[in-house]
C-alpha cells in the first residue's frame, strides 16, 4: 500500500480494537480496486468519543465504523440518521459528507444479506426465534421485521430486557406478531419446534462463555440455524446443529463482511469486491 499526500482516510473507533478484522478486510478491498483510501483502527476510550468524533470533521476523515462500546453513545454527536440507525438505536458506520457527519446502521443489512447469501433465506413471512435482547439482538429483531417476519419471539435471560424490546417493536412494526420468553430449556424447544429460522445473538458460546440451554434435540432438520458469533468459525449451536442433521448452518463471518460491505460501498460510491473482503478475513 503506499500513502501519498491523497490518501483518503477511513478506519474504525472502538475500544479495545486490537481484535478488529475490519482493516485487513478494507484495505485488501482497496487494493484490489486501486482506490487511494487506507483503513486504520482507532483505539478511543469512552471517555474521548465526543473529541474523537469531532476529529472526524477537523482531520478530513472520510469515514469510520463504530464497534463496542461506541455504538449507541455516538448518536449524540451526529448531524443525521439514516433510517435504520434510528429504528435499530445504534451507528456501526459514519459518513462524513462534506463536513456533515451521517449515522448508518450496515450491521442489520449486512445481517439480512448474508442470510440470502449463505442460507439462500429470506426472513420474509418466516417464524424466527431470536436468543439475546442487547445490541445485536435489537439489530437482528428489527431488520428480520423491516424484511416482513410474520413471527419473532426474543428469547432473554433477563426476562424484563425481552419484553421492553418487544414493547419497542409493537409500537414500530404492525404487521410482524412478537413476543418474549425466558432463555431456558422448556419454553425454548416449544418455541423452536415451531421456527423457521434460530438466531444467537447472545455472547454465549464465545470462547469462555457458557453455553445456551439447548442441545440437538430440540432442533430439525429445516431450521436455519444462525450464530452470529464467528469467534470460533464452529460454534457450539453450529455443532449441535450438525449433530441435529440442519441442512442451513451460518456462523457471523457473512454478516460481518456484508456489513463492511455496506460501509465501503457508502464510503466510496463503489461496488465492494465481496470475495476478495472474505477472503481476507477468513
Ligand atoms: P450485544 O451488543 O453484543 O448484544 P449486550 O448488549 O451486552 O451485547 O447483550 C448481550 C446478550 O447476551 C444479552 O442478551 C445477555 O443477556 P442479559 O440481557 O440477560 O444480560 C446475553 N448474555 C450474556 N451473558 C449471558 C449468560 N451468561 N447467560 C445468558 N445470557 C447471557
Amino acid at each position: 500500500m503506499k500513502i501519498t499526500g491523497k490518501t483518503k482516510i477511513v478506519g474504525i473507533f472502538g475500544y479495545p480494537i486490537e481484535h478488529t478484522f475490519s482493516p485487513l478486510m478494507h484495505n485488501a478491498a482497496f487494493s484490489t480496486l486501486g482506490l487511494d483510501y487506507c483503513y486504520i483502527p482507532f483505539e478511543v476510550r469512552p471517555k474521548d468519543l465526543k473529541s474523537a468524533v469531532e476529529g472526524i470533521r477537523t482531520l478530513n476523515i472520510r469515514g469510520v465504523n463504530i464497534t463496542v462500546p461506541h455504538k449507541e453513545a455516538v448518536i449524540k454527536y451526529l448531524d443525521e440518521l439514516s433510517e435504520e440507525a434510528k429504528l435499530i438505536g445504534a451507528v456501526n458506520t459514519i459518513e462524513n459528507r462534506d463536513g456533515k457527519l451521517i449515522g448508518h446502521n450496515t450491521d442489520g443489512r449486512g445481517f439480512i444479506k448474508s442470510l440470502w447469501e449463505d442460507a439462500k433465506t429470506k426472513a420474509k413471512g418466516k417464524k424466527v426465534s431470536i436468543l439475546g435482547a442487547g445490541g445485536a439482538g435489537k439489530g437482528v429483531a428489527v431488520s428480520c421485521a423491516l424484511e416482513g417476519a410474520s413471527e419473532i419471539i426474543i428469547a432473554n435471560r433477563t426476562i424484563m430486557k425481552a419484553e421492553e424490546l418487544v414493547r419497542y417493536l409493537d409500537r414500530h412494526f404492525k404487521k410482524t406478531q412478537f413476543s418474549a420468553i425466558p432463555l431456558v430449556k422448556q419454553q425454548l424447544s416449544n418455541v423452536i419446534a415451531e421456527s423457521d429460522i434460530l438466531i444467537n445473538a447472545t455472547s454465549l458460546g464465545l470462547k469462555g462463555k457458557g453455553m445456551l440451554p439447548i442441545s440437538y434435540k430440540e432442533l430439525h432438520k429445516d431450521l436455519v440455524v444462525y450464530d452470529l458469533i464467528y469467534n470460533p468459525l464452529i460454534t457450539p449451536l453450529l455443532k449441535i446443529a450438525r449433530r441435529a442433521g440442519v441442512k442451513k448452518v451460518v456462523n457471523g463471518i457473512g454478516m460481518l463482511i456484508h456489513q463492511g460491505a455496506f460501509a465501503f460501498e457508502i464510503w466510496t460510491g463503489k461496488k465492494p469486491p465481496v470475495d476478495v473482503m472474505k477472503k481476507a478475513i477468513l
